[in-house]
């Protein structure tokens, strides 16, 4: 049936529906509707490390292929760096450009590089905004509670505590570098809420917020002329002897060639996995989402946590097919957006936290609840024009201007009609581990941002990845560079990755996997 015949059932049901109660689920219910629906719970999908520090953990099929592939870097390379810095920052994206401007502001020499553009990540794709508790009648400790209830308790509490108590400096930070964010008539700082939090306590720059923060802060490290390489992929880093982290091994993605930096301190930050499509999910994250810095930590030995767990956000696009997996901002549920199968009824309470959002819906598709698509795609209906008619015309505009523009360019009018989506691949809750100052148990290796695991538990609340890279790439960075004020800088080998291949080798593992990816495969043409 053609698409807008079937918005019908969204346009003629909203009466009924802003009648209906909402399923109210009890703990034990909310337990067993997650551990039948959402893919974390999907055994087949899953199998054990084979070895290195997190041997015989469970992990995701793509995710063990990529701790156990094989390093581009031949064991032979001769080791004369191209560069000699204090600090090097890998990647590009909020956590990257903090480290880096932290590290900067203490005197530290910083490289930062970045196999994309800077700013190219998912931190610059973030929509719905980034929780800090500065409403008056909020606070850190009400934040710390929320986060650990939407976390499933599992969180770090070191890490969680570090993050709420700091948010607010960080707000205080963003603003005087220059982000504008909404602000009440009255001037102060707008608050709204997401799902599984009890106050309003994201700041928003409409739905633009990670495009805003980014253009401040990369305009900082243009500023402040920090050293940058583009288009420059960490494949592999370097250890003395003792396993300190000396620096790494970048490819210029241009002429392929290798690029040794020596570094007293490393400070990844290379975001996320959604482009590794775990179990087939598309995903909302950029293309270089492939998880490198999981990878080579795990290589010079650090230990990863929670990698079993990953987020599926509840709102991704379904149609039309341009924009598949694509976020649609948990901010359109925020305001009272209904979510809709196509009996014209809401099936759960849209605020919910997004582990239990997506199972609901994926319940839903199973059941025969859901849209299918002419592609054969299914998904549920997310009542957009709801927010015109409730709140006035305009509302869409003013509160979603991208989310209204992505959808426009495919001829698609959701002031008018409802979106079709579906979970989609968006954040790994697991991570490198690391104290609150950023470090792993490799010396001098640092972790910030998405990369990292522990803080979020067994499922992050809608706004807190913004504030965990603006807390810990700032922490990353100065811890590193108080580090090096006294450090020497380190021979450079890469006897790590020796001993990773005699391993590999004596558990019989034949990955033919190159790790890090790198790229998505399907990015690669043949002149690559
Ligand atoms: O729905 C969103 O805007 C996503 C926010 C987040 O993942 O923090």
């Amino acid at each position: 049936m053609d698409i807008h015949a079937l918005h019908q059932v969204v346009h003629n049901s909203r009466d009924s529906r802003r009648a209906q109660a909402l399923p109210k689920l009890s703990p034990a219910e909310r337990d067993t509707l997650i551990k039948k629906y959402h893919p974390d719970h999907r055994e087949a999908a899953y199998r054990p490390v084979a070895f290195g520090p997190n041997a015989g953990d469970l992990t995701v099929r793509e995710l063990a292929s990529v701790l156990e592939g094989d390093s581009p870097v031949p064991t032979e390379l001769t080791l004369t760096p191209d560069y000699t810095v204090d600090v090097l920052v890998v990647g590009g994206g909020g956590a990257g450009c903090a480290a880096a401007l932290h590290a900067h502001a203490e005197g530290a020499k910083v490289l930062l590089a970045t196999k994309l553009r800077l700013a190219d990540s998912n931190s610059v794709m973030a929509q719905g905004g980034m929780q800090i508790a500065v409403a008056p009648n909020d606070s850190p400790v009400q934040h710390f509670l929320d986060t650990l209830k939407g976390g499933h308790m599992k969180n770090d509490h070191d890490l969680l505590k570090t993050m709420v108590e700091e948010g607010p400096s960080i707000a205080k930070w963003l603003l005087e570098l220059g982000v504008l964010f909404d602000r009440d008539p009255d001037g102060n700082l707008h608050v709204k809420k997401g799902g599984g939090s009890t106050k309003e306590r994201l700041l928003t720059c409409s739905d633009y917020t990670g495009l805003e923060i980014m253009r401040v802060l990369k305009d900082e490290v243009l500023n402040q002329k920090i050293q940058l390489l583009e288009f420059a992929a960490a494949i592999e880093l370097l250890s003395d002897e003792q396993g300190t982290c000396t620096g790494a091994v970048l490819q210029d993605l241009d002429n392929k060639r290798f690029v040794v930096v020596a570094a007293k301190a490393v400070i990844l930050a290379t975001g996320g996995i959604g482009r590794l499509h775990i179990q087939g999910f598309p995903t909302s994250n950029h293309y270089g989402a492939t998880g490198d810095g999981l990878a080579l930590a795990y290589r010079m030995g650090a230990p990863l946590v929670q990698i079993d767990t990953f987020q599926y956000h509840p709102s991704g696009g379904v149609y039309p097919e341009q924009l598949v997996g694509q976020l649609v901002t948990e901010g359109i549920r925020s305001e009272g957006g209904h979510l809709v199968n196509s009996k014209g009824e809401r099936f759960v309470n849209e605020l919910d936290t997004r582990d239990v959002v997506s199972s609901s819906i994926i319940r839903e598709c199973e059941e025969g609840r859901g849209i299918r698509t002419a592609t054969g795609r299914v998904g549920v209906w997310l009542d957009t024009p709801l927010l015109e008619a409730e709140q006035g015309e305009g509302t869409l505009d003013k509160h979603f201007p991208a989310m209204v523009r992505q959808y426009e360019r495919y001829g698609v009018d959701i002031r008018k009609d409802p979106v079709l989506i579906y979970p989609t691949l968006h954040y790994q809750n697991g991570g490198v581990k690391i104290d609150s100052n950023s470090e792993t148990s490799v010396k001098n290796l640092f972790v910030a941002g998405e990369t990292s695991g522990g803080l979020h538990g067994r499922n992050r609340l809608m706004g807190n990845s913004l504030l965990d890279l603006m807390v810990f790439g700032k922490r990353s960075g100065l811890t590193a560079a108080s580090r090096v004020k006294t450090a020497s800088q380190g021979k450079l080998t890469l006897t790590h990755l020796q001993r990773f291949r005699a391993e590999s080798k004596k558990h019989g593992v034949t990955s033919q996997v190159i790790s890090p990816m790198v790229l998505p495969a399907y990015t690669r043409t043949q002149n690559t």
